[in-house]
């Protein structure tokens, strides 16, 4: 038995929330590691659809302990809607099912305050941010700036840090021509909610600890994908943070030996929300039906995705780079349809056939995909429970992903419905 860990192996947006859904039924303890409410992960149960965006995908499980993780960054206000908007739809959220890192750091109004201002700085060569200050956050953090739910138990203390932190943000909103903010206005902001936030603080590692001691199993969810980690991505278009397994880690305070499956999150094609390198992106009429047939809009901000087809170079280097294991292909019924689907299966950079992503962004914006085309499916494979159900060129479609990216499919899901999955290896008992 081993605990999981599971990851976006694209630019986000793969479907992860259905699939944690699926796997927390299993699971006792869902843990987030990194990232902030920059997320969104869609959970639909039952007919109900819950929108998620800081909270553990386990909330929606009665009797699962949902740990909001050190290497989370956390918007107090934004945790406290979410929290009221979850219960509104009859979830119960107290401290015995939540539990947020005493250590982890807080996103102040000063942060999306900053990333706004910088983003239309940048003009044209903006990142396409979720504007939610993540990237501020996460930069005061490694400054040594920040402040972290423990602080909120100090006030004075908490004034000093609000103090610091403003004397070296306040010049940056001065040059930028934005307005300054207010010591007393910040902490008076920071008091009205610490309470009610402090109510679901505490040692996280030490509640992962016992549940690893008592044989619980533990899930690790992960949020954006891959190519957004700030190390491994399409660097500068990345987030701030290690989106990759082993970031799980050292954002829940546990040893790396802990994390016993990496299940990477794959949509059957390809999309990214925001700026930056996508060779298979398609600027066409099939770009068009992709997104529409798959929905991609996004959860946290409602933009429009870019759409294109499945980039098997793209997955295979997160695949080796982020150590996954196997594979949750998800969406597969939007390729239902076509009559043919391509899928890149190398690069080419000035007439050189290569077979990686290059990590200079001159060179990711001018390799050009090489395709191989497949036959496409006229039946449907939505909502299919088994192998039996899938179209024989669905299935082919899938053999020979498996083949390119080096890494089994796992799991296969075929709907939005939890229910409409089929389990090939199961992650907790590989
Ligand atoms: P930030 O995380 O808001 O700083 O945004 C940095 C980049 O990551 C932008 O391209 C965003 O669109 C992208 N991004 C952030 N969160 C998500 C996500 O949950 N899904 C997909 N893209 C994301």
């Amino acid at each position: 038995m081993s605990n999981v860990a599971v990851i976006g192996s694209q630019w986000g947006d793969e479907g992860k929330g259905k699939i944690v859904d699926v796997l927390s039924k299993e699971a006792d303890m869902v843990v987030r590691f990194q990232g902030g409410h920059n997320a969104g992960h869609t959970l639909v149960i039952d007919g109900v659809t819950y929108k998620l965006h800081l909270l553990p995908s386990g909330i929606v499980r009665p009797g699962k302990m949902s740990v909001i993780g050190n290497g989370v960054v956390v918007d107090p206000k934004a945790l406290l809607t979410e929290i009221e908007t979850v219960k509104a739809q009859g979830i119960d959220v107290t401290s015995d099912n939540l539990l947020l890192a005493e250590n982890a750091t807080l996103i102040l109004p000063v942060h999306p305050a900053l990333d706004v201002a910088m983003e239309e700085a940048r003009g044209a060569k903006k990142i396409g941010t979720t504007g939610r200050g993540i990237g501020l956050a996460y930069e005061d953090k490694v400054a040594r700036r920040a402040i972290r739910v423990c602080d909120l138990a100090h006030p004075e203390y908490l004034k000093e840090r609000i103090e610091n932190m403003l004397n070296h943000h306040n010049v940056l909103l001065k040059g930028m021509g934005a307005e300054e903010m207010s010591v007393t206005a910040v902490y008076d902001e920071l008091m009205s909610v610490a309470d009610k936030i402090l109510a679901y603080s505490g040692v996280a590692w030490r509640a992962i600890d016992d549940a690893d001691k008592a044989g619980k199993k533990i899930l690790f969810e992960g949020a954006q994908g891959h190519f957004l980690d700030v190390d491994h991505g399409t660097y500068p278009f990345v987030t701030s943070s290690n989106t990759v397994a082993a970031q799980a880690a050292a954002g829940a305070g546990v040893g790396s030996k802990k994390i016993g499956y990496v299940l990477g999150i794959t949509k059957a094609y390809t999309t990214r929300v925001g700026s930056g390198p996508f060779p298979t992106e398609l600027h066409d009429a099939v770009g068009e039906e992709i997104g529409k047939k798959g929905h991609e809009f996004g959860t946290s901000t409602g933009r429009k995705r870019r759409c294109g087809w499945f980039d098997a170079v793209l997955v295979r280097q997160a695949i080796k780079t982020g150590g996954i294991d196997g594979i949750a292909l998800t969406k597969m019924d939007v390729l239902d349809g076509f009559d043919e689907i391509k899928v890149c299966v190398a690069y080419e950079l000035n007439g050189t056939r290569i077979d990686y992503l290059p990590a200079s962004t001159v060179d990711q914006a001018n390799i050009k995909p090489v395709y191989e085309t497949i036959k496409g499916w006229s039946d449907t494979s939505q909502g299919a429970r088994s192998w039996a159900e899938i179209p024989a060129e669905a299935v082919k479609y899938v053999r020979y992903i498996e083949e390119l990216i080096e890494a089994p499919v796992a799991l296969l899901s075929t709907s939005p419905d939890r229910d409409d999955t089929i389990l090939m290896q199961d992650p907790f008992r590989s």
